[in-house]
């Protein structure tokens, strides 16, 4: 039985701390996941079964079993991290994109390991919002950076996003937008997901790759240098279709583009790694930022890290999940296309872990809507599409009618079992 405990008296919090609400997907899910024998269709987890633990038991055991280099890996390391891993992913880079310190003006000093790929999104932030400042994201998006976003005090100004990822047109008007109201000198950051985003699973076309690099030139040329924070996260996980390069390979300069990857999607979550290549005149800033909020990630961690990169197994594990993840996607996408009703239109992802789905008329899918509470007597849960958008386009379709499914943590049966269930709620609110 858990112990009930008291309230305790009120804080004087700060300012950051009182206006960093709770993310909503994580109270709703925790309250959703009670219930038993329910599928969710809604963690961004990844699949469970294929976690590879005995891959990290011999990497471990070849860490640890050499005196030297075991003891090594139980000190700290430095607030960059680990010199031997920021190589291993500066080679990864030659390989990826044929990104080298020669030809992109960096050296290991710019490149820096964090805690997940969130802890490098979060200390970018920082490093350059104020309050009042503007951040251009797309409608939809990574709903956990919205939350940094608002802890700063910043604001988010949504643009279009479509079957091929970002729409430049709709980025050029928000630039005029701001342009007009006296608002650009206040815009210092672009994120972007290149890679099958997070939540509506596309990828990014060749052509707006380099249109988007174009308009960050531009706008230097105008005499404001906006940064765009490049989020390849799910870049590994590629089921069709060429690996375009990143937008970071046009940034030869080192000078536009923050760029950054993490071990979390293709290899675990639970090494919770960051990987970052900083442009020059963000390296001290966030150098600093990381002192002091942990001077440095484990280092027990990227040691394992190191290691299962340089034994292969990183790569091989990858390879192995682009199948596995293909299949399953495969057929949640078959299951999709049998259980839900017409009107119902998905995006059908060529990677990554989400399928995006918009439902027709004024269907409202939030947690206080209809559909949810159909979901829930079904016992199948889902991301209510509102909660990845921006508060500026949060009202009304699409934020309202739409939502984010995965097929990362179910098994397939299970998922499929789901997809059955959430088809039946969306025809009983039809
Ligand atoms: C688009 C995107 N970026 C970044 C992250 C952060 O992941 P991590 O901190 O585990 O690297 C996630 C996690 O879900 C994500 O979906």
């Amino acid at each position: 039985m858990p112990v009930k405990v008291a309230a305790g008296r009120p804080a004087k919090l700060s300012t950051r701390a009182s206006r960093t609400s709770e993310p909503p997907i994580g109270t709703l899910m925790a309250q959703a996941l009670t219930i038993p024998g329910v599928v969710s269709l809604a963690a961004g987890f990844v699949d469970q079964e294929s976690l590879p633990a005995a891959e990290v038991l011999s990497a471990a055991q070849v860490v640890l079993s050499d005196p030297a280099r075991g003891k090594a890996a139980l000190q700290y390391s430095s607030t960059m991290g680990d010199l031997g891993l920021r190589r291993d992913w500066m080679r990864r880079l030659e390989r990826e994109d044929g990104i080298t310190p020669a030809t992109h003006n960096f050296s290991e000093e710019h490149v820096i390991i964090t805690n997940g790929s969130q802890q490098l999104l979060k200390l970018v932030s920082e490093a350059l919002l104020d309050p009042g400042d503007i951040v251009i994201v797309e409608a939809p998006t990574y709903f956990v950076y919205l939350g940094i976003i608002e802890s700063l005090g910043a604001r988010a100004v949504s643009v279009d996003c479509d079957a091929q990822g970002l729409v430049p047109d709709s980025l050029r008007a928000a630039l005029q937008t701001l342009r007009r109201s006296g608002d650009l000198s206040r815009l210092k950051l672009v994120y972007c997901m290149s890679y099958f985003t997070n939540p509506m699973g596309v990828n990014l076309s060749g052509e707006r790759r380099e249109e988007l690099y174009s308009i960050l030139e531009e706008l230097d040329e105008s005499g404001e240098t906006v940064y765009l924070l490049e989020d390849a996260a799910y870049r590994p996980l590629r089921y069709d279709g060429p690996d375009l390069p990143s937008i970071k390979t046009r940034d030869t300069g080192n000078e536009f583009v923050i760029y950054t990857q993490t071990f979390s999607k293709a290899f675990s979550p639970g090494f919770k790694l960051g990987f970052g290549l900083l442009p020059d005149a963000l390296v001290a800033p966030v150098r600093r930022l990381k002192g002091n909020a942990d001077f440095g990630t484990s280092n027990f961690t990227m040691q394992l890290a190191e290691e299962l990169l340089r034994s292969g197994a990183v790569d091989r594990h990858a390879a192995e999940l682009r199948e596995m993840y293909r299949r399953k996607r495969d057929l949640f996408r078959q299951a999709i296309h049998e259980e839900f009703p017409e009107g119902v239109v998905t995006v059908d992802p060529a990677g990554g872990l989400y399928v995006w789905a918009q439902l027709p008329g004024a269907i409202d899918t939030g947690p206080e809507g209809p559909l949810f509470a159909a979901a829930l007597e079904e016992k199948v849960l889902y991301v209510p599409g509102r909660f990845c958008f921006a508060p500026d386009r949060d009202a009304g379709p699409p934020a309202r009618s739409s939502m984010r499914l995965s097929f990362g943590l179910p098994a397939p049966d299970a998922m499929v079992e789901g997809v059955a269930r959430l088809g039946r709620a969306v025809r009983r609110v039809l």
